[in-house]
């Protein structure tokens, strides 16, 4: 079956890779024969390996009715949204790494596969090689999901693992990462959260059924994080995480926060190190599930899109059931309203006077040591918007707030 790359950068070159490399054991397991017919991009590639396939213009592949199968690589809503659109009307499957996109998207292009009877997949678009799309609209298609918790961003992990392991400070630690490739020059979207987001919403709405945009999903990401926080956390016995979370309320609606937050050493996201991802799927029946490996990577995540090729051309007469319906905007909770515990690092000018008003507010505050002019705690379990409200009261000069896993 033909296949055509839309975006030849890391991720695109990967897929031609993987294709070329494996077709033959691809044929042999799992009974399709995979073939590059063209690949686009505004780029020159001259000395590329796959110079005979490229092509500048989207065209070449829509108008070519043997290329059944398209795959975009190329990041960014637009022209993604076009192009991938235009490929669904022509009968095209579809499948995709571009979380932005499939966050952004997803609902419309979705249902614009129905209505042509194909298929839009993108494994690749959260946590990279690790199978989770799959396993969570598939594997445990038989539970109610309760709760999604992952460390979905490989960058900020390696920044808070430097800062844990090396006792490095933000700044530093961004540069290292900066220098080994994995954070970008404008890193924003990394440390921001905002790539975290986009990967929790899109499981969200599998998980939903709903689509879950990432615009007013509470985001926070690890800029202002600092060596103190990482020190004072490791005296509860925690480490710091970004940590990406949706969890199916009581009412049935759903809570999204992506923050850092503190997690218990001996949980099994506090031994996510490095660049690794991992995302823990609660589901009714099945209880906790782990998957971990690596979140991106040329290979790693070419392999999953070739997967999805893969499902695509085994499938290729077929949409298969698989996706989600129109957004809700009911469906989601605002997390002020649900309760967690807050880690708190603040300075104060009375030490003993402060003490005692916050065991007067919360007799069951947990308290660190702590440098003269500063109170660690951690506070009760109570709804966030009220925990930060009293917070408020206690007119602290300078506080760093860090929910708890
Ligand atoms: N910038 C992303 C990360 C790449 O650091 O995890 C994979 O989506």
């Amino acid at each position: 079956m033909n296949v055509a790359i839309m975006g030849f950068g890391v991720v695109g070159s990967g897929v031609a890779e993987v294709i070329a490399s494996n077709a033959d054991h691809i044929a042999k397991h799992s009974r399709v024969e995979l073939r590059l017919s063209h690949i686009l991009d505004i780029r020159d590639f001259p000395d590329s390996a796959f110079a005979q396939y490229m092509t500048k213009d989207v065209n070449d592949i829509l108008s070519d009715d043997d290329t059944r199968i398209v795959v975009e690589t190329m990041g960014g809503v637009e022209p993604a949204f076009t192009f991938v659109s235009a490929c669904l009307k022509k009968g095209k499957h579809v499948v995709s790494s571009n979380k932005e996109l499939v966050a952004k998207k997803g609902d419309v292009l979705l249902n614009l596969a129905r209505e042509n009877n194909v298929n839009f997949l993108f494994e690749a678009a959260v946590g990279g090689g690790i199978p989770i799309i799959r396993p969570l609209s598939l594997c445990l298609a038989a539970n109610r999901v309760q709760q999604i918790a992952g460390i979905l961003n490989g960058t900020t992990n390696f920044i808070l693992s430097k800062m844990i392991t090396d006792n490095m400070d933000f700044a530093a630690a961004l540069r290292l990462a900066q220098e080994k490739g994995y954070a970008e020059k404008d890193p924003t979207a990394d440390v921001e959260g905002i790539d975290a987001c986009r990967k929790i919403c899109i499981l969200a709405s599998l998980a939903s059924g709903k689509h879950v945009f990432p615009d007013g999903i509470y985001t926070e990401g690890i800029s202002a994080l600092t060596a103190q926080d990482v020190r004072d956390a490791a005296k509860f016995g925690c480490v710091i995480k970004l940590i990406a979370r949706a969890t199916r309320l009581d009412d049935a609606r759903w809570c999204l926060t992506v923050s850092p937050a503190l997690v218990p050493q001996d949980h099994m996201l506090a031994g996510v190190s490095g660049v690794f991802n991992a995302c823990l799927v609660r589901g009714d029946m099945v209880g906790d599930v782990l998957m971990y490996g690596q979140g991106a990577g040329k290979l790693a995540t070419a392999s999953a899109v070739v997967a999805d090729v893969i499902d695509c051309a085994q499938h290729a007469d077929a949409s298969k059931v698989f996706g989600w319906g129109e957004a809700d905007p009911a469906m989601l909770a605002d997390p002020m309203t649900v309760e967690t515990k807050l880690f708190v690092r603040a300075e104060t000018a009375d030490k003993a006077a402060d003490t005692a008003k916050l065991n007067a507010a919360w007799p069951d505050c947990t308290f660190a040591d702590s440098e003269d002019g500063e109170l660690v705690f951690i506070t009760p379990m109570q709804p966030e918007g009220a925990l930060r409200d009293t917070l408020a009261s206690f007119g602290f000069a300078d506080m760093s707030v860090i929910r708890v896993f």
